[in-house]
């Protein structure tokens, strides 16, 4: 790290968990422990952090970096843009979900009770280090999480990457480290390809909430893990894309085994009046429909604004 850094003083911000695991890794550095877990990422925690930097002394020399989940790089980010108007981070994500997506893009931020990342700011971090020997720690259910976003990548963008997934399987992801370094790499790669291209979510970015419109609808119906009601609304999605946008049914049920394969669920007993409701209210709403992420084919996405009455009549057939 000294090396990445020079002439600042680093600060290190990591979770509970993370620090359990691996404290011998973060010996040289004075550390910031938080609370783990989604509902820690929120205002409380970052009052934590700040008293505890004013207490080290922290100024606009000081360097962050956020070692840990999605939770821990988003208030990272958060943090370093606010504190004394902008201090300088890096990024060191430890789990797939992190590596692979929230780490990449610049987005950061904090909920507000329910609301997701109500409060946030868009601002890139100096560097995003990749250390693999931390995942040998990551409980499987978060490698089936960040699984999820793997196989959306490959969805909207990667119709090799999608073989690639076919191919192997988790456990042998989990086992060899080569193996799942050549397949973050692919994933940062289409990530901060896509937001690169479109840092403000005007045009391709929005391709990223393949399967995430009716997901975080049945998430917080169901309190369903991220990545299980992303896998859920992905299958969702191919099923109106076979409906209105002649994508193949044969690429739809590769979708569904593939899900199946990296142990993610691909349909849920729901109500879907209530759900219908949920997506009504949806931020991505427009006056007259909502914009979907529908497939063409396998590894290619496109937008398509599908009415309410539309979806309403279709809505059983889908989900
Ligand atoms: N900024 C963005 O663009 C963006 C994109 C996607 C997701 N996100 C955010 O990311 C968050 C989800 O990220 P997440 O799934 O990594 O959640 P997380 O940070 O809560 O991590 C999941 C769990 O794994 C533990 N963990 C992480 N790394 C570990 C390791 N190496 N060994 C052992 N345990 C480890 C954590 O302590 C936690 O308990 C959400 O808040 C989401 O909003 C942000
Ligand atoms: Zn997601």
């Amino acid at each position: 790290m000294n090396e990445l850094v020079k002439d600042k003083s680093i600060i290190i911000i990591t979770d509970e968990h993370v620090y359990e695991y691996h404290a011998k890794k973060f010996a040289a550095w004075p550390v910031i422990k938080t609370a783990a877990g989604e509902p820690h990422k929120n205002q409380a925690t970052v009052d934590h952090i700040v008293q505890e930097l004013i207490k080290l002394g922290a100024n606009k020399n000081t360097f962050l970096i956020g070692v840990g989940g999605g939770v821990v790089t988003d208030i990272t980010g958060y943090v370093a843009a606010i504190y004394m108007r902008g201090v300088s981070f890096g990024l060191v994500p430890t789990s797939i979900l992190a590596m692979v997506d929230a780490a990449i893009g610049g987005k950061n931020g904090i909920d507000v009770g329910l609301y997701k990342n109500m409060l946030g700011t868009i601002l890139q971090p100096d560097f995003i280090f990749y250390d693999y020997t931390f995942l040998k720690t990551l409980p499987v259910k978060e490698w089936v999480n960040g699984f999820a976003e793997i196989i959306k990548h490959a969805c909207i963008k990667d119709a090799l990457l999608f073989s690639v997934l076919e191919r192997y399987s988790l456990h042998d992801f989990q086992t060899d480290q080569t193996l799942v370094a050549e397949l973050v790499e692919k994933n940062v790669a289409i990530k901060s390809g896509i937001v690169t291209a479109d840092e403000f979510e005007k045009g391709d970015r929005k391709l990223l909430n393949f399967g995430h419109t009716i997901g975080h609808a049945i998430e917080n119906l169901h309190k369903l893990p991220h990545g299980h009601a992303v896998s859920i609304g992905m299958v969702a999605a191919c099923n109106l894309s076979e409906k209105t946008n002649g994508f193949h049914f044969s690429e739809a049920s590769r979708l569904v085994k593939l899900l199946a394969k990296y142990h993610l669920p691909v349909d849920i007993e729901t109500n879907h009046e209530q759900v219908f409701e949920v997506l009504k209210m949806d931020k991505k709403r427009r006056e007259d429909g909502i914009d979907f992420i529908l497939l063409d084919t396998i590894g290619k996405a496109k937008i398509e604004r599908i009415s309410l009455d539309k979806l309403q009549k279709q809505f059983k057939e889908i989900l």
